[in-house]
């Protein structure tokens, strides 16, 4: 059995006022009025043959918000795991695979962040189809994007002999520096990792055993002390701290042999940041090249997002800017700066 795992630890800093740190954008309505990223996440499998109830892996602090956003889906669950802390996604990984292994032995995890956009969901199933064929083999398989800019937040991945539908992974470097980002891009060959994996759950550990003991051993003894309750598995909190705060990519990517890469051909996003917004649902965008929501009036407006949720909001002789509307605060930004919100998030918190 395929078993979805979602990753709904973010903090999502970078799409405040919206994106709040108890209520964070994979919990949002970011893409349609209806669904939030974490139910987009959960509905793209719909169709997709022999797939088991998905395990979501998130904060204590959001549990309410994942069970609710279930339930409105009419969705079953394989299992909602808190974490009392964020030690980032190598352990959160982990917790699911041991989840995964108490109902099936050679269970395979298909792994996602919650917060992405796949344009062509058919593309998707088609990859994720020739990736349960290598998993199944004992592969760690990962999911790359054609890179288009020299984008430092992602991991690059150098495709190596041919396998299957897909290529062996010769190198994988978690963000790199802008320099060696631009030199990929012109030598060629590389991709983009996804974020997505497939492998068994056992594959995984046994990569955490070679690669990260400390994770692996922090997590088997947090897993050995949890505690359920109705829908939740809250795991041993002063074990699962003993664990490294690292990522998969970190942790087992850039060291494993037996990593597959295989092309996702398929328009795809990582809703990191409010300029992502804007490219993501550009098929919204009216005549002068604006994406709004909402009660908004546009004058002699251009290529800018603006996005309403409680008052009317009226914009005149502005381009390329970003206006979000709160109730309790407003953003007002040039489109081209979105990844420098985070410096303001860090002052609202420190100055109050
Ligand atoms: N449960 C849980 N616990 N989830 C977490 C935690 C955690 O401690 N930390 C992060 N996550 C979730 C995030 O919510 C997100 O859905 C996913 O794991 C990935 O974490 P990010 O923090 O968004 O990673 P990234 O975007 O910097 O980098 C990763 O994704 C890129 C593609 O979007 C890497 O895998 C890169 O190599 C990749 O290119
Ligand atoms: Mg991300």
């Amino acid at each position: 059995p395929l078993i979805p795992v979602v990753l709904s630890g973010g903090s999502g800093t970078r799409l405040w006022p919206v994106s709040r740190r108890d209520y964070p954008k994979q919990f949002l309505p970011l893409m349609d009025a209806e669904h939030s990223l974490l139910q987009q996440t959960l509905q793209r499998l719909e169709g997709m043959a022999e797939v088991s109830a998905p395990i979501v892996v998130c904060n204590e602090v959001h549990r309410f918000l994942v069970a609710e956003q279930l339930r409105q889906l009419d969705m079953s669950h394989g299992g909602i795991l808190l974490e009392p802390l964020g030690r980032n996604t190598a352990p959160a990984i982990a917790l699911a695979a041991f989840q995964a292994l108490n109902a099936h032995e050679d269970a395979l995890l298909l792994v996602m962040p919650a917060d992405h956009v796949i344009g062509e969901v058919q593309t998707f199933h088609q990859a994720l189809e020739q990736g349960r064929i290598m998993a199944a083999q004992g592969r760690l398989v990962t999911f790359g994007i054609t890179p288009t800019s020299p984008h430092t937040g992602y991991g690059y991945i150098r495709a190596g002999t041919p396998v299957d539908e897909g290529f062996a992974v010769d190198a994988f470097i978690e963000k790199p520096d802008s320099h060696t980002a631009q030199d990929y891009l012109s030598t060629g060959g590389y991709y983009w990792n996804s974020g997505m994996f497939m492998f068994r759950a056992q594959t995984y550990l046994s990569a955490l055993e070679q690669y990260a003991p400390e994770v692996l051993d922090a997590v088997t003894r947090a897993w050995q002390g949890c505690t359920r309750d109705l829908d939740f598995t809250r795991v041993d909190h002063s074990a699962f701290e003993q664990s490294p705060d690292i990522s998969i990519d970190y942790a087992v990517m850039e060291h494993t042999d037996q990593a597959v890469v295989l092309p996702l051909a398929s328009p795809w996003s990582d809703i990191g940041a409010w300029d992502a917004v804007f490219e993501a649902r550009a098929e919204e965008r009216d005549a002068q090249g604006n994406v709004s929501t909402g009660d908004v009036l546009l004058h002699n407006t251009t290529d800018s997002l603006v996005m309403s949720h409680s008052r009317l909001v009226a914009t005149l002789g502005l381009a390329n800017i970003v206006a979000i509307e709160t109730e309790d605060a407003i953003l007002l930004a040039d489109r081209s700066r979105m990844q420098d919100l985070k410096h303001v998030v860090a002052r609202l918190e420190n100055e109050g």
